[in-house]
């Protein structure tokens, strides 16, 4: 559960991944009156208050000044100009608070010059699994961040879910390859299962289920069981001889490279970015 309850959230942006945290934090205890999303469709802030009735405004000064955290979930080109708001309204009020910046790709160094060198910045890779506090984020905040701070991120995105520290922000490509593309990933496979299994002679909804329950199941085991994968995937072999030769079919198709190469790709652009300062 969240236990910052006195906290107040404000999020930039209200799209997907806002959408998904904002579920989450209500499912965790947060209360709605201590969640502010700011996004500049005066359409989009009437959803979030009819669907969840959180705050909502189209001000991204009003926003900063309301929060105690204030989390960045713009698309990185529009992270300049939020931060020169978010800047100016801590200026204005003499208080600085804390930046927790979902923006893939943008450096938490970048992030300190945009905020006229705050120390008080947490950068975060979390998945749209976080709305039904399923989520696995990636949390980086340098050295200089205080510790309250991180208390803070940690209580926040552990009530999503699991949480992942990171000591090199470079290690954050690492999280974006592995939990927070996983779900385009997973879904494929399942999507091309499903598909086979149609062709295989099952209707849609009977494959989409057969599909879903091993794949919960499979997971659901493994997450109770102490044994690594590869002795869960052996001992699955060894009961069945099809799944002997389904294994192998899988390993002559070479999917482990095809594996490397997908989340190699992922691990490269993000740290191209962080590199780059693309924004
Ligand atoms: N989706 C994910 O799974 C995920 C996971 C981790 C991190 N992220 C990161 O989170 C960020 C947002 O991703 P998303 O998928 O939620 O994007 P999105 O669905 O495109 O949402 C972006 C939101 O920002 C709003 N916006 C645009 N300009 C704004 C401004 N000047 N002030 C305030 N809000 C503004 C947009 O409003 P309009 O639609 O009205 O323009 C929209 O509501 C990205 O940087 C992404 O890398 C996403």
């Amino acid at each position: 559960m969240f236990r910052d309850t006195d906290l107040s959230i404000a999020f930039i942006g209200g799209g997907h991944i806002t959408q998904a945290m904002v579920c989450g934090l209500l499912a965790a205890g947060c209360s709605a009156k201590k969640i502010l999303v700011c996004t500049p469709s005066t359409q989009g802030q009437k959803q979030f208050i009819e669907e969840h009735q959180v705050l909502a405004t189209g001000d991204n000064s009003l926003a900063t000044r309301f929060a105690d955290v204030v989390i960045i979930a713009v698309k990185p080109e529009k992270v300049p100009l939020i931060c020169t708001e978010i800047a100016e309204a801590m200026l204005e009020t003499q208080q600085q608070k804390l930046v927790i910046s979902l923006a893939e790709g943008v450096a938490h160094a970048r992030l300190r010059e945009m905020l006229c060198g705050s120390n008080r910045i947490i950068c975060a890779v979390p998945n749209l699994a976080v709305t039904l506090r399923r989520g696995m984020t990636g949390l980086y905040a340098d050295p200089d961040c205080l510790f309250k701070d991180t208390r803070t991120a940690e209580s926040l995105m552990a009530s999503l879910g699991e949480t992942l520290w990171v000591q090199e922000e470079m290690q954050l490509a690492d999280v974006e390859a592995t939990s927070g593309s996983s779900s385009a990933y997973l879904y494929y496979v399942l999507e091309q299962m499903q598909q086979i299994a149609i062709e295989q002679g099952l209707s849609e909804k009977e494959a989409r289920n057969s599909v879903l329950q091993a794949a919960w199941g499979a997971i659901s085991v493994a997450q109770n069981s102490q044994q690594s994968f590869a002795e869960l995937r052996q001992s699955a072999v060894q009961s069945k001889s099809t799944s002997k030769d389904a294994i192998q079919a899988l390993k002559d198709a070479d999917l482990p490279a095809t594996l490397r190469t997908a989340m190699k790709t992922v691990k490269q652009e993000t740290q191209e970015k962080l590199q780059t300062e693309s924004i």
